[in-house]
C-alpha cells in the first residue's frame, strides 16, 4: 500500500520537477497537498521569510502550507529598530500576502530576550515596563485583525533547566535571571513581566490567541514549571473576569507552542513517551498547543539517515493526531521551521522535509501517511 502511495507521489514530483519552472504554476493533485491531507486535523505551517517570497519556495509554501510565520520579520529588532520609530513595510507585505494567498498568519514574537534592541530594555524600571506596555500595544494594534495568534512570550524559562519544580504552584524561580533577560525590570512583586504582556495583548487584539512559546519542553520540570505559569496567570485573571462578568472564561494564556527542534540522536522511546506525556499535561489544562517551530536534524544524508529521520516525523505526526482524536482537536497547527535543507537554520544538519534541490524526501512521504510509512518497518 505505502510503495504505491510512494510511488505515486514519486512520480508526480519528478514530473513537477521537470516541468516546473517559476512562470509556469506548480500542480500538485489537491489530495497529496499536506494542508489537505490533515485539513481535519490541525493546520500546517511554515516559515516565511524574503526567500520564500518568490520562485520555488513560493510555490511549495502555497500549495503545502496554510499557516505562517516570519522566521524573522516581526521580531522587535526588526519593527521597532530605534525608540519612537517603527519599520513595518517588510513585516506588512509578507502579512498581506499571505493574507492574500489564503493562509492563516502567526504573529512572532512581542516579548524575548533575543533579537529584541537594546533601547526596549533600557532605563529605570518603570521605563522598561512603559516600553513593554507601548511595544505591545503598538504592534499588536498595528497587525490587529491580521494575526490570528500571537507568540506573546518566548523562552522565558533557564535553559539549562536544573531547578527542582516539586509542587503546583512554583514557577518564578525557573525563570531567566535579570543578567539573562532585561525584560525582568518590568517585574513588579504584584505581576510578573510576562503576566502584563499577556494582559497588554489582549487588550491590543483581542480577537488574537495568546500564546507563551519556549523549547526544551521535554524537560518533565521545565514543562512543570510552564504548566504552573500557565495555571497561575489564567486563574487570577479568570477570577477578576467573572467578577465583573459571569460568563465570561475565556483563558489568558490560551496556548502553548512547544518549539519542537529535535535532532535524531536524541530520539529514543524514552524521550517519545517524554513528548506523548508532556502534550498530554499541556492538553490536561485545557488549554490548545501547537507545535510551532518543528525540525529534526540528521547528521549526514545517507539513505539509512534519510529513512531514520522520516519515520521520526512519521511517530510525531500519528501521535498528534492520535492524541487530537483524544483531546478535542485542541492541538490547533503544526509548523515546520524552514521548506528546505539549504535554507533552514540548521542548514548542513538536513532537518527539512525538501532537500536542498527542492525535491521532497522520505521525511515529506512519511508525514503525507504517517500510518502506512510506520507499519511498513
Ligand atoms: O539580517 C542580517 C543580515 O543583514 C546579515 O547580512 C546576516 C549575516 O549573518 O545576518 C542577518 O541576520 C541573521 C538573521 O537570522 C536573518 O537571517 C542573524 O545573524 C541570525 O542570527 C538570525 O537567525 C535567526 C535566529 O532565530 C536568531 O535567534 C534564524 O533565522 C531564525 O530561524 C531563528 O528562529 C528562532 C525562533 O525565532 C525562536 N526559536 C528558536 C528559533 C531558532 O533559533
Amino acid at each position: 500500500m505505502f510503495k504505491k502511495i510512494f510511488a505515486a507521489f514519486a512520480v508526480s514530483f519528478v514530473l513537477l520537477a521537470a516541468s516546473c519552472s517559476e512562470s509556469e504554476p506548480y500542480f500538485v493533485p489537491e489530495e497529496e497537498k499536506l494542508w489537505k491531507i490533515y485539513e481535519n486535523d490541525f493546520l500546517i505551517g511554515n516559515i516565511v521569510n524574503s526567500t520564500y517570497l518568490s520562485g520555488m519556495h513560493f510555490q511549495l509554501l502555497k500549495t503545502h502550507y496554510n499557516a505562517v510565520t516570519c522566521e524573522n520579520d516581526m521580531k522587535p529588532n526588526y519593527l521597532a529598530p530605534a525608540r519612537n520609530s517603527y519599520t513595518f513595510s517588510a513585516a506588512d507585505n509578507m502579512v498581506n500576502n499571505m493574507i492574500a494567498n489564503g493562509m492563516t498568519v502567526i504573529g512572532h514574537t512581542l516579548v524575548w530576550h533575543s533579537q529584541s534592541p537594546a533601547w526596549l530594555t533600557s532605563g529605570t524600571n518603570e521605563q522598561v515596563r512603559a516600553n513593554l506596555v507601548k511595544y505591545i500595544t503598538d504592534v499588536a494594534g498595528h497587525f490587529r485583525g491580521r494575526i490570528h495568534a500571537w507568540d506573546v512570550v518566548n523562552e522565558a524559562f533557564l535553559y539549562p533547566f536544573n531547578v527542582p519544580i516539586t509542587n503546583d504552584t512554583e514557577w518564578k524561580s525557573g525563570l531567566r535571571t535579570a543578567e539573562q533577560i532585561n525584560w525582568n525590570k518590568a517585574s513588579t512583586d504584584e505581576m510578573t513581566y510576562i503576566e502584563l504582556a499577556f494582559r497588554t495583548a489582549r487588550t491590543a487584539d483581542p480577537g488574537a490567541i495568546l500564546y507563551y512559546n519556549d523549547f526544551d519542553l521535554n524537560n518533565p520540570s521545565k514543562a512543570k514549571a510552564v504548566r504552573n505559569m500557565v495555571n497561575d496567570i489564567n486563574t487570577r485573571w479568570l477570577a477578576e473576569q467573572r467578577e465583573t462578568d459571569p460568563d465570561y472564561d475565556r483563558f489568558l494564556v490560551e496556548g502553548v507552542g512547544l518549539q519542537t527542534h529535535y535532532g535524531l540522536s536524541w530520539w529514543n522511546a524514552g524521550n517519545f513517551n517524554n513528548v506523548k506525556n508532556n502534550i498530554e499535561n499541556f492538553l490536561r489544562l485545557g488549554i490548545e498547543v501547537s507545535i510551532t517551530e518543528m525540525d529534526i536534524t540528521i547528521p549526514n544524508n545517507t539513505s539509512s539517515m534519510l529513512d531514520a529521520q522520516a519515520l521520526v516525523y512519521a511517530q510525531l505526526f500519528d501521535l498528534y493526531v492520535r492524541l487530537n482524536e483524544q483531546y478535542d482537536n485542541r492541538i490547533k497547527r503544526v509548523t515546520m521551521w524552514g521548506i528546505d535543507d539549504n535554507t533552514s537554520w540548521r542548514r548542513g544538519q538536513f532537518p527539512c522535509l525538501f532537500n536542498e534541490n527542492l525535491q521532497p524526501k522520505k521525511a515529506f512521504y512519511a508525514v503525507s501517511n504517517p500510518q502506512s510509512f510506520i507499519n511498513r518497518q
